[in-house]
């Protein structure tokens, strides 16, 4: 299994949901940028003060903030593999992530895009109900992650890193393609 992996993909295209099978698996860490900004949220920080109104707006986070985030979180980590799942979400946050991951002298192993049609990931987001899945905000983080996201299909595939895995179907389907692609 690969040690070092990131998942792109679309709002409600299974990313969490799969990283987190994955990683109770194999032992990797999970860090969902999502997951760690609601935490902030829900903790009432600063930091989430500052995060909430965006996150229900669909937008994304300054890069800075998001950044300071990551950057701790994988300095602890002391070695163990991990998957950073929502991270990055635009080109200069992949570009940033480089240097940071030279300092630790690691390098990202594999790059897996998760592709699902709009129809079926906004059925998959409306039936979860989170604060920022209805759908006017569904159709902004859809828009965002076209323009802002997925330049980053191009840029992993030019460094030879991107596979794309088929997100349609049961979860323990996806599973098990993903178990074969990443073997
Ligand atoms: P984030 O939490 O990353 O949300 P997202 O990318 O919009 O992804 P979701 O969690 O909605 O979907 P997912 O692909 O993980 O699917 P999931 O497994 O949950 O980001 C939220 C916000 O935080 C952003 O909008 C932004 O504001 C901010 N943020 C985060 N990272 C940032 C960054 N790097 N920079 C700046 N801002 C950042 O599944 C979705 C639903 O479908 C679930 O209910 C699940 O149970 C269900 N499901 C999953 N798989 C299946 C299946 N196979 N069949 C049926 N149902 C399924």
């Amino acid at each position: 299994m690969k040690q070092r992996l990131l998942f792109i993909g679309p709002p409600g295209a299974g990313k969490g949901t799969q990283a987190s099978r994955l990683c109770d698996t194999h032992g990797l860490r999970h860090l969902s940028t999502g997951d760690l900004l609601r935490s902030e949220v829900s903790a009432g920080s600063a930091l989430g003060k500052e995060a909430e109104a965006v996150m229900n707006r669909g937008e994304l986070v300054s890069d800075d903030l998001v950044l300071a985030i990551v950057r701790s979180q994988l300095t602890a980590l002391n070695g163990q593999g991990w998957l950073l799942d929502g991270f990055p979400r635009n080109v200069a946050q992949a570009q940033a992530l480089e240097p940071l991951l030279g300092e630790l002298q690691q390098s990202i192993e594999i790059v897996v895009l998760l592709e699902l049609s709009d129809e079926v990931l906004v059925e998959r987001l409306l039936a979860r109900g989170r604060a920022d899945d209805n759908e006017s905000v569904i159709r902004n983080r859809l828009e965002i992650y076209r323009k802002q996201t997925a330049p980053l299909i191009d840029y992993y595939k030019s460094k030879e890193l991107l596979v794309s895995v088929d997100a349609q179907g049961s979860v323990d389907a996806i599973t098990t393609r993903l178990e074969e692609r990443l073997a």
